[in-house]
Protein backbone atom coordinates (compact mmCIF):
# COMPACT_ATOMS: atom_id res chain seq x y z
CA UNK A 1 0.00 0.00 0.00
CA UNK A 2 2.62 2.44 1.06
CA UNK A 3 4.76 2.11 -1.99
CA UNK A 4 2.32 3.64 -4.57
CA UNK A 5 4.09 6.56 -6.27
CA UNK A 6 2.26 9.07 -8.01
CA UNK A 7 3.39 9.64 -11.68
CA UNK A 8 5.83 12.22 -11.96
CA UNK A 9 6.30 14.46 -15.08
CA UNK A 10 8.80 13.03 -17.09
CA UNK A 11 8.34 9.32 -16.36
CA UNK A 12 7.26 7.41 -18.90
CA UNK A 13 3.12 6.55 -19.64
CA UNK A 14 2.69 3.06 -19.56
CA UNK A 15 0.54 2.81 -22.85
CA UNK A 16 -0.13 -0.76 -22.53
CA UNK A 17 -4.05 -1.28 -21.95
CA UNK A 18 -4.71 -3.19 -18.57
CA UNK A 19 -5.96 -6.74 -19.14
CA UNK A 20 -9.81 -6.55 -18.96
CA UNK A 21 -11.77 -9.88 -18.03
CA UNK A 22 -14.41 -11.16 -20.43
CA UNK A 23 -16.79 -9.60 -18.11
CA UNK A 24 -15.58 -6.37 -18.58
CA UNK A 25 -15.09 -6.58 -22.26
CA UNK A 26 -18.37 -7.69 -22.91
CA UNK A 27 -19.60 -4.75 -20.65
CA UNK A 28 -17.77 -2.33 -23.19
CA UNK A 29 -19.29 -4.11 -26.22
CA UNK A 30 -22.80 -4.00 -24.61
CA UNK A 31 -22.06 0.15 -23.98
CA UNK A 32 -20.73 0.20 -28.10
CA UNK A 33 -24.10 -0.95 -29.06
CA UNK A 34 -26.09 1.23 -26.89
CA UNK A 35 -24.72 3.73 -28.11
CA UNK A 36 -25.40 3.14 -31.98
CA UNK A 37 -27.71 5.52 -32.04
CA UNK A 38 -24.98 8.32 -31.44
CA UNK A 39 -23.31 7.19 -34.59
CA UNK A 40 -26.84 7.64 -36.82
CA UNK A 41 -26.71 11.27 -34.56
CA UNK A 42 -23.91 12.00 -35.96
CA UNK A 43 -24.45 10.30 -39.63
CA UNK A 44 -27.89 12.88 -39.88
CA UNK A 45 -25.72 16.09 -38.62
CA UNK A 46 -23.19 15.79 -41.34
CA UNK A 47 -26.04 14.97 -44.05
CA UNK A 48 -27.57 18.09 -42.63
CA UNK A 49 -24.71 20.62 -43.32
CA UNK A 50 -23.88 19.24 -45.83
CA UNK A 51 -20.04 18.89 -45.21
CA UNK A 52 -19.52 16.41 -48.12
CA UNK A 53 -20.50 18.35 -51.06
CA UNK A 54 -17.54 20.96 -49.77
CA UNK A 55 -15.05 17.83 -50.13
CA UNK A 56 -15.63 16.97 -53.36
CA UNK A 57 -12.27 18.72 -54.68
CA UNK A 58 -10.34 17.53 -51.85
CA UNK A 59 -9.31 16.88 -48.44
CA UNK A 60 -10.25 20.47 -45.69
CA UNK A 61 -9.38 21.57 -42.70
CA UNK A 62 -12.22 21.81 -40.29
CA UNK A 63 -12.05 25.38 -39.80
CA UNK A 64 -12.21 25.59 -43.90
CA UNK A 65 -15.42 23.38 -44.01
CA UNK A 66 -17.07 25.03 -41.08
CA UNK A 67 -16.94 28.79 -42.85
CA UNK A 68 -18.23 26.41 -46.19
CA UNK A 69 -21.10 25.20 -44.36
CA UNK A 70 -21.30 28.15 -41.38
CA UNK A 71 -21.36 24.96 -39.00
CA UNK A 72 -19.62 25.21 -35.77
CA UNK A 73 -15.63 24.09 -36.21
CA UNK A 74 -15.26 22.40 -33.45
CA UNK A 75 -18.15 20.01 -33.05
CA UNK A 76 -18.12 19.59 -36.73
CA UNK A 77 -14.49 18.34 -35.81
CA UNK A 78 -15.98 15.68 -33.23
CA UNK A 79 -18.31 14.60 -35.48
CA UNK A 80 -16.18 14.07 -38.81
CA UNK A 81 -14.02 12.43 -36.68
CA UNK A 82 -16.57 9.76 -34.79
CA UNK A 83 -17.83 9.20 -37.92
CA UNK A 84 -14.24 8.58 -39.34
CA UNK A 85 -13.97 5.65 -36.43
CA UNK A 86 -16.71 3.61 -39.13
CA UNK A 87 -14.71 4.69 -42.70
CA UNK A 88 -17.10 7.65 -43.44
CA UNK A 89 -14.29 10.26 -43.72
CA UNK A 90 -11.11 10.07 -43.22
CA UNK A 91 -8.81 12.24 -41.53
CA UNK A 92 -5.72 12.40 -43.39
CA UNK A 93 -1.86 12.98 -41.21
CA UNK A 94 -2.51 16.73 -42.05
CA UNK A 95 -5.17 16.78 -40.04
CA UNK A 96 -7.50 17.67 -43.28
CA UNK A 97 -10.74 15.53 -43.65
CA UNK A 98 -11.35 14.01 -46.80
CA UNK A 99 -14.27 11.64 -48.75
CA UNK A 100 -14.36 7.88 -48.16
CA UNK A 101 -16.56 5.98 -50.89
CA UNK A 102 -19.59 6.09 -48.11
CA UNK A 103 -18.98 9.60 -47.15
CA UNK A 104 -19.13 10.14 -51.33
CA UNK A 105 -22.77 9.19 -50.84
CA UNK A 106 -23.67 11.39 -48.90
CA UNK A 107 -22.83 14.63 -51.39
CA UNK A 108 -26.43 15.96 -52.76
CA UNK A 109 -24.93 15.96 -56.44
CA UNK A 110 -23.62 12.61 -56.88
CA UNK A 111 -25.63 9.86 -58.61
CA UNK A 112 -26.46 7.42 -56.32
CA UNK A 113 -26.66 9.87 -53.82
CA UNK A 114 -27.90 8.82 -50.15
CA UNK A 115 -27.91 12.02 -48.78
CA UNK A 116 -31.58 12.26 -48.67
CA UNK A 117 -32.07 8.31 -47.51
CA UNK A 118 -29.94 9.27 -44.41
CA UNK A 119 -31.74 12.53 -43.53
CA UNK A 120 -35.42 10.17 -43.98
CA UNK A 121 -34.13 7.56 -42.45
CA UNK A 122 -33.34 9.61 -39.53
CA UNK A 123 -35.86 12.23 -39.28
CA UNK A 124 -37.94 12.23 -36.40
CA UNK A 125 -40.80 9.97 -37.89
CA UNK A 126 -38.38 7.38 -37.55
CA UNK A 127 -36.07 8.01 -34.95
CA UNK A 128 -39.00 8.50 -32.21
CA UNK A 129 -40.86 5.68 -33.40
CA UNK A 130 -37.71 3.41 -32.69
CA UNK A 131 -37.15 5.72 -29.38
CA UNK A 132 -40.38 4.20 -28.19
CA UNK A 133 -39.71 0.76 -29.99
CA UNK A 134 -40.42 -0.92 -26.54
CA UNK A 135 -44.47 0.18 -26.76
CA UNK A 136 -44.72 -2.35 -29.75
CA UNK A 137 -42.64 -5.15 -28.51
CA UNK A 138 -44.93 -4.94 -25.87
CA UNK A 139 -48.27 -4.09 -27.54
CA UNK A 140 -47.89 -5.59 -31.06
CA UNK A 141 -48.27 -2.31 -32.98
CA UNK A 142 -46.80 0.67 -34.25
CA UNK A 143 -44.64 2.69 -31.74
CA UNK A 144 -45.07 5.19 -34.71
CA UNK A 145 -49.10 5.44 -34.18
CA UNK A 146 -48.74 5.93 -30.54
CA UNK A 147 -46.62 9.04 -31.03
CA UNK A 148 -47.77 10.57 -33.78
CA UNK A 149 -51.54 10.03 -33.52
CA UNK A 150 -52.13 8.96 -36.72
CA UNK A 151 -50.73 6.03 -39.26
CA UNK A 152 -47.94 6.34 -41.11
CA UNK A 153 -48.85 6.70 -44.84
CA UNK A 154 -51.46 9.33 -43.68
CA UNK A 155 -49.13 11.42 -41.63
CA UNK A 156 -47.28 12.24 -44.95
CA UNK A 157 -50.61 12.80 -46.76
CA UNK A 158 -52.09 15.02 -43.99
CA UNK A 159 -49.23 16.62 -41.58
CA UNK A 160 -45.54 16.49 -42.81
CA UNK A 161 -44.58 17.06 -46.76
CA UNK A 162 -45.02 13.88 -48.86
CA UNK A 163 -41.25 15.00 -50.00
CA UNK A 164 -40.03 14.47 -46.39
CA UNK A 165 -40.67 10.35 -46.69
CA UNK A 166 -41.08 10.26 -50.65
CA UNK A 167 -37.86 11.61 -51.84
CA UNK A 168 -35.86 9.56 -48.97
CA UNK A 169 -37.26 7.02 -49.64
CA UNK A 170 -36.76 6.89 -53.69
CA UNK A 171 -32.69 7.81 -52.82
CA UNK A 172 -32.83 4.75 -51.27
CA UNK A 173 -34.25 2.69 -53.50
CA UNK A 174 -32.76 4.13 -56.69
CA UNK A 175 -29.64 2.97 -55.14
CA UNK A 176 -30.43 -0.73 -56.36
CA UNK A 177 -33.36 -0.48 -58.88
CA UNK A 178 -30.99 -0.44 -61.64
CA UNK A 179 -29.74 -3.45 -60.95
CA UNK A 180 -32.77 -5.35 -59.85
CA UNK A 181 -34.35 -4.58 -63.37
CA UNK A 182 -31.16 -6.19 -64.81
CA UNK A 183 -32.15 -9.36 -62.61
CA UNK A 184 -35.44 -9.49 -64.33
CA UNK A 185 -36.91 -10.67 -67.55
CA UNK A 186 -40.13 -9.02 -69.01
CA UNK A 187 -42.04 -11.01 -71.58
CA UNK A 188 -42.30 -8.82 -74.56
CA UNK A 189 -44.92 -6.21 -74.88
CA UNK A 190 -45.94 -6.80 -71.17
CA UNK A 191 -47.67 -4.07 -69.09
CA UNK A 192 -45.56 -3.67 -65.69
CA UNK A 193 -47.43 -2.24 -63.02
CA UNK A 194 -45.21 -0.54 -59.89
CA UNK A 195 -47.94 -1.56 -57.25
CA UNK A 196 -46.84 1.56 -54.53
CA UNK A 197 -44.58 2.90 -56.49
CA UNK A 198 -43.58 5.87 -55.03
CA UNK A 199 -42.02 8.26 -57.25
CA UNK A 200 -41.37 5.18 -60.13
CA UNK A 201 -37.72 4.62 -60.09
CA UNK A 202 -38.27 0.93 -60.71
CA UNK A 203 -40.49 1.72 -62.85
CA UNK A 204 -38.12 4.11 -64.86
CA UNK A 205 -35.39 1.71 -64.74
CA UNK A 206 -37.28 -1.14 -66.12
CA UNK A 207 -38.86 0.82 -69.10
CA UNK A 208 -35.56 2.37 -70.02
CA UNK A 209 -34.00 -1.63 -70.05
CA UNK A 210 -36.90 -2.78 -72.07
CA UNK A 211 -38.35 -0.57 -75.10
CA UNK A 212 -41.33 -3.01 -75.38
CA UNK A 213 -42.97 -2.57 -72.27
CA UNK A 214 -45.71 -0.56 -71.62
CA UNK A 215 -45.80 1.26 -67.20
CA UNK A 216 -48.38 1.82 -65.15
CA UNK A 217 -47.09 3.88 -62.08
CA UNK A 218 -49.98 3.27 -59.05
CA UNK A 219 -49.88 4.81 -55.77
CA UNK A 220 -52.16 6.15 -53.26
CA UNK A 221 -52.88 10.11 -54.80
CA UNK A 222 -51.68 12.87 -56.17
CA UNK A 223 -49.87 13.92 -53.31
CA UNK A 224 -47.53 11.06 -54.35
CA UNK A 225 -47.73 10.30 -58.08
CA UNK A 226 -46.89 14.37 -58.71
CA UNK A 227 -43.73 13.85 -57.76
CA UNK A 228 -43.08 11.07 -60.34
CA UNK A 229 -39.79 11.03 -62.30
CA UNK A 230 -41.36 9.07 -65.61
CA UNK A 231 -40.75 12.64 -67.64
CA UNK A 232 -36.84 11.86 -67.61
CA UNK A 233 -37.90 9.06 -70.71
CA UNK A 234 -38.71 12.40 -72.72
CA UNK A 235 -40.44 12.17 -75.21
CA UNK A 236 -41.16 8.66 -74.45
CA UNK A 237 -44.80 8.23 -73.19
CA UNK A 238 -45.37 4.53 -72.84
CA UNK A 239 -46.28 5.09 -69.14
CA UNK A 240 -49.57 6.30 -67.02
CA UNK A 241 -49.81 7.61 -63.27
CA UNK A 242 -53.02 5.14 -61.16
CA UNK A 243 -54.05 6.55 -57.84
CA UNK A 244 -56.05 4.13 -56.25
CA UNK A 245 -55.92 1.92 -53.06
CA UNK A 246 -54.47 -1.78 -53.43
CA UNK A 247 -56.22 -2.70 -50.69
CA UNK A 248 -59.69 -2.17 -52.87
CA UNK A 249 -57.69 -2.91 -56.47
CA UNK A 250 -54.64 -3.34 -58.70
CA UNK A 251 -54.92 -2.14 -62.47
CA UNK A 252 -54.73 -5.19 -65.13
CA UNK A 253 -51.20 -6.13 -66.37
CA UNK A 254 -49.07 -8.67 -67.00
CA UNK A 255 -46.40 -8.07 -64.67
CA UNK A 256 -46.74 -6.83 -60.68
CA UNK A 257 -44.21 -4.86 -58.90
CA UNK A 258 -44.14 -4.77 -55.41
CA UNK A 259 -41.05 -3.36 -54.12
CA UNK A 260 -41.30 -2.80 -50.13
CA UNK A 261 -44.29 -3.10 -50.09
CA UNK A 262 -45.07 -6.67 -48.67
CA UNK A 263 -43.14 -5.66 -45.73
CA UNK A 264 -44.86 -2.88 -44.72
CA UNK A 265 -48.52 -5.27 -43.92
CA UNK A 266 -49.32 -7.63 -41.90
CA UNK A 267 -50.19 -11.56 -43.35
CA UNK A 268 -54.03 -10.67 -44.03
CA UNK A 269 -53.81 -6.84 -45.01
CA UNK A 270 -50.74 -8.57 -47.69
CA UNK A 271 -52.90 -11.09 -48.79
CA UNK A 272 -55.43 -8.95 -49.85
CA UNK A 273 -52.82 -7.01 -51.85
CA UNK A 274 -51.79 -10.18 -53.71
CA UNK A 275 -55.41 -11.26 -53.97
CA UNK A 276 -56.27 -7.94 -55.70
CA UNK A 277 -53.00 -8.13 -57.82
CA UNK A 278 -53.96 -12.15 -59.15
CA UNK A 279 -57.44 -10.59 -59.65
CA UNK A 280 -56.61 -8.53 -61.78
CA UNK A 281 -53.71 -10.30 -63.58
CA UNK A 282 -53.35 -11.07 -66.97
CA UNK A 283 -53.13 -14.86 -68.26
CA UNK A 284 -49.80 -15.88 -67.51
CA UNK A 285 -48.98 -12.97 -65.53
CA UNK A 286 -46.20 -12.60 -62.74
CA UNK A 287 -46.29 -11.21 -59.19
CA UNK A 288 -42.34 -9.92 -58.17
CA UNK A 289 -42.07 -9.28 -54.38
CA UNK A 290 -38.90 -7.47 -53.71
CA UNK A 291 -38.12 -8.03 -50.43
CA UNK A 292 -35.60 -8.74 -47.84
CA UNK A 293 -36.02 -12.61 -47.12
CA UNK A 294 -34.81 -13.38 -43.93
CA UNK A 295 -32.06 -15.76 -43.37
CA UNK A 296 -32.48 -18.35 -40.60
CA UNK A 297 -31.56 -17.81 -37.05
CA UNK A 298 -28.23 -16.04 -36.01
CA UNK A 299 -26.81 -14.94 -39.34
CA UNK A 300 -25.98 -11.26 -39.82
CA UNK A 301 -28.77 -9.53 -42.42
CA UNK A 302 -29.60 -5.77 -42.81
CA UNK A 303 -32.75 -6.98 -43.21
CA UNK A 304 -33.10 -8.22 -39.41
CA UNK A 305 -32.56 -4.09 -38.65
CA UNK A 306 -35.22 -3.26 -41.96
CA UNK A 307 -37.59 -5.71 -39.63
CA UNK A 308 -37.53 -3.61 -36.79
CA UNK A 309 -37.65 -0.71 -38.83
CA UNK A 310 -40.89 -1.82 -39.84
CA UNK A 311 -41.78 -2.66 -36.99
CA UNK A 312 -42.22 0.51 -35.58
CA UNK A 313 -43.70 2.22 -38.13
CA UNK A 314 -46.03 -0.30 -39.75
CA UNK A 315 -47.91 -2.90 -39.24
CA UNK A 316 -45.01 -5.04 -41.47
CA UNK A 317 -42.54 -7.82 -40.76
CA UNK A 318 -39.37 -8.72 -43.21
CA UNK A 319 -40.17 -12.76 -43.80
CA UNK A 320 -38.57 -15.88 -44.86
CA UNK A 321 -39.06 -17.71 -47.54
CA UNK A 322 -41.37 -20.15 -45.89
CA UNK A 323 -43.81 -17.48 -44.65
CA UNK A 324 -43.52 -15.99 -48.30
CA UNK A 325 -44.60 -19.30 -49.45
CA UNK A 326 -47.48 -19.52 -46.98
CA UNK A 327 -48.72 -15.70 -48.24
CA UNK A 328 -48.73 -16.44 -51.59
CA UNK A 329 -50.60 -19.92 -51.43
CA UNK A 330 -53.35 -17.88 -48.92
CA UNK A 331 -53.91 -15.92 -51.89
CA UNK A 332 -54.23 -18.39 -54.92
CA UNK A 333 -50.08 -18.07 -56.16
CA UNK A 334 -47.15 -20.11 -56.21
CA UNK A 335 -43.52 -19.29 -55.67
CA UNK A 336 -41.81 -19.78 -58.60
CA UNK A 337 -37.72 -17.97 -57.49
CA UNK A 338 -36.53 -16.27 -55.05
CA UNK A 339 -32.73 -14.19 -56.09
CA UNK A 340 -30.72 -13.01 -54.13
CA UNK A 341 -29.88 -9.73 -55.50
CA UNK A 342 -26.45 -8.66 -53.18
CA UNK A 343 -28.78 -5.90 -51.87
CA UNK A 344 -31.00 -6.60 -48.52
CA UNK A 345 -33.83 -6.87 -51.36
CA UNK A 346 -34.57 -10.24 -53.01
CA UNK A 347 -36.81 -10.95 -55.74
CA UNK A 348 -39.52 -13.44 -54.58
CA UNK A 349 -41.38 -14.10 -57.71
CA UNK A 350 -45.14 -16.03 -58.00
CA UNK A 351 -47.61 -16.99 -60.92
CA UNK A 352 -51.07 -17.87 -60.13
CA UNK A 353 -51.83 -21.27 -59.22
C1 LIG B 1 -42.16 1.71 -48.49
S1 LIG B 1 -42.83 2.67 -49.78
C2 LIG B 1 -42.08 1.89 -51.20
C3 LIG B 1 -42.06 2.79 -52.41
C4 LIG B 1 -41.38 2.17 -53.64
N1 LIG B 1 -42.06 0.95 -54.06
C5 LIG B 1 -39.92 1.90 -53.35
O1 LIG B 1 -39.55 0.74 -53.14
O2 LIG B 1 -39.17 2.87 -53.34
C6 LIG B 1 -44.50 2.09 -49.84
C7 LIG B 1 -45.35 2.72 -50.91
O3 LIG B 1 -46.69 2.19 -50.84
C8 LIG B 1 -47.61 3.26 -51.05
N2 LIG B 1 -48.90 2.89 -50.44
C9 LIG B 1 -49.16 2.77 -49.10
N3 LIG B 1 -50.44 2.39 -48.92
C10 LIG B 1 -50.99 2.25 -50.16
C11 LIG B 1 -52.29 1.88 -50.61
N4 LIG B 1 -53.25 1.54 -49.75
N5 LIG B 1 -52.51 1.83 -51.95
C12 LIG B 1 -51.52 2.19 -52.83
N6 LIG B 1 -50.26 2.54 -52.45
C13 LIG B 1 -50.00 2.58 -51.13
C14 LIG B 1 -46.94 4.42 -50.37
O4 LIG B 1 -47.49 5.65 -50.77
C15 LIG B 1 -45.49 4.21 -50.78
O5 LIG B 1 -45.19 4.80 -52.01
Amino acid sequence: MGSHRRRAEGDPVDSKPARLSDTEQAGIRLFEETLGYVYSAALRAAAAVGVADHLASGPKTVVELAQATGAHADNLNRVLRALAMRGVFHEDDRGRFELTPEAELLRSDVPGSLRSAVLTFTDKTFWNSHGELAHSVEHGDASFDKVFGTTFFDYFRDVESPETFYSGMQSKSDSENASIIRNLTFPAGATVVDVGGGYGGLLLEALRADDSLYGLLMDLGDHVVAGHRLGELGDDDRWELVTGDFFEECPPADVYLLKHIIHDWNDEQCVRILRNCRRAMRPGGRIVVLDTVIPPRNEPHLGKLFDIMVMSILPGRERTEEEFRALFDKAGLELTRVLDTGFAVSVVEAVAR
